[in-house]
């Protein structure tokens, strides 16, 4: 048999999982009868949204060749993932929808395709549909890879037309693995992937690069240092198939048995523990670049959520935690995730998978905090701890490098959007007959100022955008605190330019305004910075009419009882507390 190791490189919606799925028909891997639609994106949650998160690698056998696919996930928040499953195979399909072209985001994992050297299969796809425009987006792929227009495959993945052809050049053009280390007896193998079973414990998604590995065999995560024995070796297709031995150039999974958390991490190397071989370059550490806070909304689903938390920890390694407490949400959790959709992703899961009711609040970014004198730096990512003045310290924050792909139609609006966003445009360029690509800097504060849905809405849907982070600059922000009756409410903190400080206070002191119930005494909001106040509101007191039950008009009796309401009222401004309920942090946040 012949090995043949590749994965498919698309945006969002461009027909990943569909073409996955009519290859799994064609090579017989799954009966059409039992075919589910969309079978490698196997979370629910995922079938729902229509989006590929998890990558789930799946073995076909196709006349005298065994394929292996890696399924990758077309979103920029899994952009260390992309990577290190790219770094699992020789080649990739790269497939792009007819009516929409190249996007952004698949110019960037392109790269990082190409900078590992893999050979790259140019698809487009959708071709059945009647907006389909192959001949315009060849022109831009032929650009692109700087190939022929006859190198270019058309199908329809949802029909099936051309999917047969594609198949038979794949296994033409795609590159056999090949093994560094071939005469020790020792092994390696890439992590791209790892799930957790209840039962047998953490399972990982490996690619062999050298030597072999079979059940009972002694192995460790070289980076971490953690020992374990094999438990079981085999592949996907697409259901578990347990085997003797997984050797050089095969893709599967090992069984490792480890039932504790943080355990594996995508890019990790496993070695056999006396034959030590060099590390598979690349591994980083996950970087959580958003924050936010998980509060249960009844206190006493606290430990529900720290397990619920633990529990998708163990396959979800980049999702970090630590205990938080502040004040009227009691106790809880901040939390890093690799962007917005992982936070989102994550939220969902402990809703859905454990049945929680949460108190998110709204997401933010780190800032770096250096002393001028000592130069010690410390990174703060919950906002009430953000320092009210300065003093000698600097402080700086993440900066992002966009790349947006547009009609040229589009362009002034969205560079007046750049502009709102602090945005330094550094090149717009003629990218294709119809599209320009626009490069700018710009703070990771404003590209989750809702910087995408409204890209989206002022190009009707048509601009995309990649982006990658760059270095840490001088962050021009001041902490803005809400009192609410008297008392700063830590959870609502943030830190805000101090070019819109006046305009998100007062935004914000408004929308309290809106969101709070009335009490029976009168509650003051106010935004303060650096202890001043700078934008207040109060909501009237709820009016008890304590004279209703007399009868006439005996006015000294009504004003005895009025002055005794006022005097109460004043004892109960004295003492007066608001219960922020969990939704008005729900709807601030959203
Ligand atoms: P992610 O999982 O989000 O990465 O998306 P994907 O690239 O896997 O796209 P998916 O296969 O889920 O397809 C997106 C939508 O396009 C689905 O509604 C498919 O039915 C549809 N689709 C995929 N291929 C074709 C095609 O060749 N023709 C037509 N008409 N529709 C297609």
């Amino acid at each position: 048999m012949k090995w043949r190791n590749f994965s498919i490189i698309a945006h969002i919606d461009h027909g990943k999982s569909t073409l996955a799925d009519r290859f799994l028909e064609l090579t017989g891997t799954i009966e059409p009868r039992q075919m589910q639609a969309q079978v490698l994106d196997s979370m629910d949650l995922e079938r729902e949204r229509g989006i590929t998160i998890k990558m789930t690698p799946v073995r076909m056998v196709y006349r005298d060749y065994v394929l292996n696919l890696i399924d990758t996930p077309g979103h920029l928040d899994f952009a260390y993932e992309v990577s290190r499953s790219l770094k699992a195979v020789e080649g990739a399909l790269l497939l792009v929808d007819a009516t929409r072209g190249v996007q952004a985001q698949t110019l960037s994992v392109l790269a990082a395709a190409r900078a590992q050297g893999l050979r790259i299969i140019p698809v487009i796809n959708k071709i059945d549909l009647n907006s389909a425009r192959p001949q315009l987006v060849k022109t831009e792929l032929v650009k692109l890879l700087n190939c022929r227009p006859e190198d270019i495959f058309e199908i329809s993945a949802k029909t099936g037309q051309g999917v047969a052809g594609l198949l038979a050049a794949l296994v033409e053009k795609i590159p056999p693995p090949t093994a560094e280390y071939i005469s020790t007896n020792g092994a390696r193998a890439l992590v791209f992937d790892f799930d957790y079973s209840n039962h047998r414990g953490l399972i990982v998604y490996v690619r062999i690069f050298d030597g072999a590995i079979r059940p009972d065999d002694k192995l460790v995560f070289a980076v971490s240092g953690e020992l374990f024995t094999c438990l079981e070796v085999g592949y996907l297709a697409p259901t578990r198939q347990p085997q003797d031995i997984l050797s050089a150039g095969e893709i599967g999974y090992i069984i490792t048995g480890i039932k504790k958390l943080n355990r594996a991490k995508v890019g990790e190397t496993i070695l056999k523990v006396n034959r030590p071989l060099p590390l598979i370059p690349g591994y980083t550490e996950p970087k959580p670049m958003v924050w936010a806070s998980l509060y249960p909304a009844s206190q006493n689903d606290f430990n529900l959520l720290r397990q619920a938390l633990a529990r998708l920890n163990l396959s979800d390694a980049a999702l970090s935690f630590e205990e938080e407490a502040v004040g009227i949400l009691g106790r809880g959790f901040r939390a890093g995730f690799l962007g917005l959709l992982h936070l989102e992703i994550v939220t969902e899961r402990l809703r859905r998978e454990h049945g929680l009711k949460l108190v998110v609040t709204a997401p933010s970014i780190s800032f770096c905090l250096t002393d001028r004198r000592t130069g010690q730096s410390e990174i703060i990512y919950a906002y009430h701890l953000f320092p009210d003045e300065l003093r000698e310290r600097t402080v700086t924050e993440p900066y992002a490098l966009t790349e947006i792909l547009t009609p040229p139609e589009y362009l002034s609006p969205i560079l007046v959007l750049l502009q709102e966003h602090e945005a330094k445009v550094l090149a717009t360029e003629n990218w294709s007959e119809n599209r320009i690509i626009l490069k700018s800097e710009m703070p990771l504060r404003e590209l989750m100022r809702h910087f995408f849905d409204v890209l989206k809405s002022v190009s009707a849907g048509f601009a995309s955008l990649s982006y990658q982070l760059i270095d840490w600059r001088p962050a021009p922000v001041v902490k803005l605190e809400i009192l609410i009756a008297e008392e700063v409410v830590p959870a609502l903190t943030r830190v805000v330019p101090r070019r819109r400080l006046e305009l998100e206070a007062e935004a914000l002191v408004e929308k309290l305004k809106e969101l709070l119930p009335r009490e029976l005494f009168v509650v003051k909001i106010q935004a303060r910075t650096g202890g001043r106040i700078i934008a207040a509101r109060s909501i009237s007191a709820l009016k008890k009419d304590v004279t209703g039950y007399l009868y006439g008009g005996d006015i000294t009796r009504k004003r005895k009882l009025w002055a005794k309401q006022a005097k109460g009222k004043k004892r109960l401004q004295a003492r007066a507390r608001v219960n922020i309920s969990p939704e008005v942090f729900l709807k601030l946040a959203q």
